[in-house]
């Protein structure tokens, strides 16, 4: 075990991001309710994902990560959740095409409910009042009982967790998975894309793929791989009552393991070195994932390595970049050169989403295009410092909703109120999910032609 750590040691630093419980006693009282529960995940299944990221970190794979900004309680449906792993599978299977690399998918869902806030009080209409920071915290309606931090909710977001990871185990094994049924829908998307001619060619040749497995009798029906597929759950860890509630041994190691999801991520706001965040991650087994922005210096970035991954191992440790379309060129380059010198194994991913963020007409609103090219220059500089972009990291649902501008059915300024329902930052939809999936898999498609003609030309 970690030297001096307990999953309670985080107690004891500085923390960033609290809420202010009125009630310690009840506070407490749910936390030791919820420390009797079962776990949402199994140790094994971490270790699982932690090998197939260590894939990913040796430039074997490639990680898709996405989904809510913040999950809601209002939004629990059945076909909320089905919409999201539809539209998730569907990014799979082309970037699996296109970078001819496994898909490591890890959906941020089933815990996705605690946010940080950059003020910690909201305005409207001259009243000023706490910030909502999540259905697992407080309520989204703007009066004050429903801002009041309430701990019942940690025990509703539990059930909501379990609820969703029971059905999303059930798709990912049951049968919903199946890639010929993935290929079907995609087909029907491109069918009703104003851009379907630059699709169909890739879709045309994942078709052909198919029917060639097909032919020589490698079917759905044979093949559980084909029926079947691994996904993953994440969320950040902010909130780490409840995630100490959660910490459990693990039989088979003995070690210690975050049980309310296969990864768990340290956000931007929360990464100083000596406070509770950090310290709470450091005694967790789980691959963990550190949002890296703009202050971030090098020397910090390898101080905040050696405190969350002094083993060095592979699949450890995600670094979620989320620097900005006009700061990935600055920030970047010598990020990666400081953990490339001390050789230091890492995923690296890009968030293009939280960066991006503008207001428009009132709403707060993220430009398709700068998200492009943001992923753009992530996949660009790496390519330039021989390092591998690992993986994305989106905020997106399966829903047609208009939060984000751009695509190619292109959300307007003045259509985002049309459906603008999300409970924090604005997502892609369905369509602009796929579209970047596809364009995505356009560059790592000529990334890889390029390397082969390098390699044939040397
Ligand atoms: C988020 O991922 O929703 C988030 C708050 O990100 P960051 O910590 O990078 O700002
Ligand atoms: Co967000």
């Amino acid at each position: 075990m970690e030297q001096n750590w307990t999953p309670g040691s985080w107690r004891q630093k500085p923390i960033q991001q609290v809420p202010e419980y009125p009630n310690a006693a009840a506070l407490a009282a749910t936390e030791a309710t919820l420390a009797t529960y079962p776990p949402l995940v199994f140790a094994g299944e971490a270790r699982r994902l932690k090998k197939q990221l260590a894939n990913v970190a040796e430039g074997n794979a490639f990680l898709l990560q996405g989904g809510d900004c913040a999950e809601s309680f209002l939004e629990h449906g059945a076909d909320n959740i089905r919409d999201f792993f539809r539209a998730f599978l569907q990014m799979a299977v082309v970037l699996t095409y296109g970078a001819q690399l496994p898909v490591v998918k890890v959906g941020r869902i089933a815990g996705q409910f605690a946010k940080p806030r950059s003020s910690n009080v909201e305005v409207l209409d001259g009243v000023t009042l706490p910030s909502y920071r999540g259905d697992i915290i407080n309520g989204i309606e703007f009066n004050e009982g429903s801002r009041i931090p309430s701990p019942e909710r940690q025990l509703d977001a539990y059930r909501q967790s379990a609820a969703t990871l029971n059905l999303l185990r059930a798709f990912a094994m049951g049968g919903y998975a199946n890639l010929e049924n993935v290929h079907q829908w995609m087909l029907g998307f491109i069918k009703d894309s104003p851009q379907a001619d630059r699709y169909r060619k890739l879709a045309d040749r994942i078709s052909e793929t198919m029917d060639f497995m097909k032919a020589i009798g490698i079917s759905a029906e044979n093949n559980p791989s084909l029926r079947e597929t691994d996904f993953f759950t994440s969320h950040e860890a902010l909130l780490l009552g409840y995630e100490e509630a959660l910490t459990r041994i693990d039989s088979t190691s003995g070690d210690w393991y975050a049980t309310s999801g296969h990864m768990i991520w340290i956000g931007d706001r929360t990464r100083q070195l000596d406070h509770a965040h950090v310290e709470y991650f450091r005694g967790i087994k789980n691959p963990i994932g550190l949002k890296c922005g703009p202050s971030l210096t090098p020397d910090n970035l390898i101080e905040l390595i050696d405190a969350l991954n002094p083993a060095n191992e592979a699949g450890r440790l995600t670094l979620i970049c989320r620097f900005g379309h006009d700061k990935v060129a600055d920030s970047l380059p010598k990020l990666i050169r400081a953990v490339e010198k001390e050789g230091r194994k890492v995923v690296w991913s890009c968030d293009p989403m939280h960066g991006n963020t503008i207001t428009l007409n009132h709403y707060k609103t993220r430009p398709f295009e700068r998200i492009l090219s943001e992923v753009e220059s992530f996949f660009q500089i790496h390519r330039a410092e021989g390092t591998h972009p690992g993986g994305i990291h989106i905020e997106m649902t399966g829903k047609d909703v208009t939060e984000c501008t751009g695509g190619a059915r292109a959300v307007t300024a003045d259509s985002l109120s049309d459906r603008y329902h999300t409970h924090c930052d604005p997502r892609l939809n369905a369509d602009q999910a796929l579209e970047l999936a596809f364009l995505l898999s356009e560059r790592m498609k000529s990334g890889r032609d390029e390397k082969r003609l390098a390699i044939a030309t040397a």
